[in-house]
């Protein structure tokens, strides 16, 4: 387990983070989002014991961090927002020296270099030069570089930041292959990829946690009625009658084959269900709203 305990960092008089707790389950995939100086490379930067807080603790495995910070640097794996990578060495050259600066022993890190390049796709790159890298290739050196000495605890800062939709669909789908062995904070702008990754999101605005939850019950939360489209092979006025006499349910739009309806509950929609339908389209507001609802209109 991950605890933040009340835990503030002040930058001089700025206070980036303010009083925050949270805890994270050995094993989930946590995803911070929130808007750009909200704090977010801040947390990251003192769960893997780069800044120290202000105040409060960070424990890990109910170790103090501060307190025995080198014995847990080596069980976090950590990929920065802008990867900072040696530009002479080649791919293998540099995953070695990282490996070896990490303590994996010297006759298993060959094999694990090259496990790694072929996780991240780029095993007939390993003799190149870095400097000969494309940005989504540096960013997947970068995320083996982070994954070197097999960490429990593995922390991405903005991994698909500025990449292709290919390149970053496959690292999502890397992250999902690790998701079954390690505890994964994943720090990202697109919420689509929140989503699709995470377990629970923590929602962070001006410093503070200001949700913590899964996604579903975030929805639930914030966004208080469904909207659903639904193609009907024929429009009866008995039916239309039928909903607007059920309470919680209201029709927005009738449209030539179709209703657009409002609900608080899937459970109003069953008699409608009953009708012959030729689709039906959830086009109730995604995480984005409730990020958009809870961090809002504040900010500049
Ligand atoms: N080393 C530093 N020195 C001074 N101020 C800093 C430092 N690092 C961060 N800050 C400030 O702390 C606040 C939070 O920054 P942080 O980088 O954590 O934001 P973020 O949520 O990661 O934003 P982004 O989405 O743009 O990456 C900002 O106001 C930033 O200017
Ligand atoms: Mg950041």
């Amino acid at each position: 387990m991950i605890e933040f305990l009340n835990v503030s960092k002040y930058f001089g008089r700025h206070k980036a983070l303010d009083e925050v707790t949270i805890r994270i389950e050995d094993g989930a995939t946590i995803g911070i989002v929130g808007p750009n100086g909200a704090g977010k490379t801040t947390l990251i930067r003192l769960l893997c014991g780069i800044l120290n807080p202000s105040e409060g603790q960070i424990l890990i495995g109910g170790k103090d961090l501060q307190k025995n910070s080198s014995e847990i640097k080596k069980i976090i794996g950590y990929l920065p927002e802008e990867p900072n990578l040696y530009e002479r060495p080649t791919a293998g050259e540099l995953l070695e020296y990282f490996g070896l600066l990490y303590g994996v022993p010297k006759d298993k890190i060959n094999q694990k270099i090259d496990e790694l390049l072929d996780l991240v796709g780029l095993s007939d790159r390993k003799d190149w030069a870095v400097s000969s890298f494309s940005k989504g290739m540096r960013q997947r050196l970068a995320i083996s570089r982070a994954l070197i000495h097999d960490p429990k605890i593995i922390v991405f800062d903005e991994p698909t930041m500025g990449l292709d939709p290919l390149t970053s669909k496959k690292i999502r789908e890397f992250i999902t292959t690790l998701k079954k062995e390690k505890t994964i904070i994943l720090c990202t702008h697109y919420m689509y990829e929140a989503e699709q990754l995470c377990d629970k999101i923590a929602i962070i605005d001006k410093g503070k946690i200001k949700a913590y939850d899964t996604v579903q019950n975030l929805k639930d939360a914030y966004i208080k009625e469904k909207t659903f489209r639904i193609g009907l092979k024929e429009m009866k006025e008995e039916l239309l009658n039928k909903i607007s006499l059920t309470k919680n349910l209201r029709i927005e739009k009738i449209g030539k084959d179709y209703i657009i309806l409002k609900t608080k509950s899937y459970k109003d929609l069953k008699y409608i269900l009953e009708e012959e339908i030729t689709y039906f389209e959830d086009l109730t507001p995604s995480l984005e709203e409730v990020f958009i609802k809870l961090v809002g209109s504040k900010n500049d």
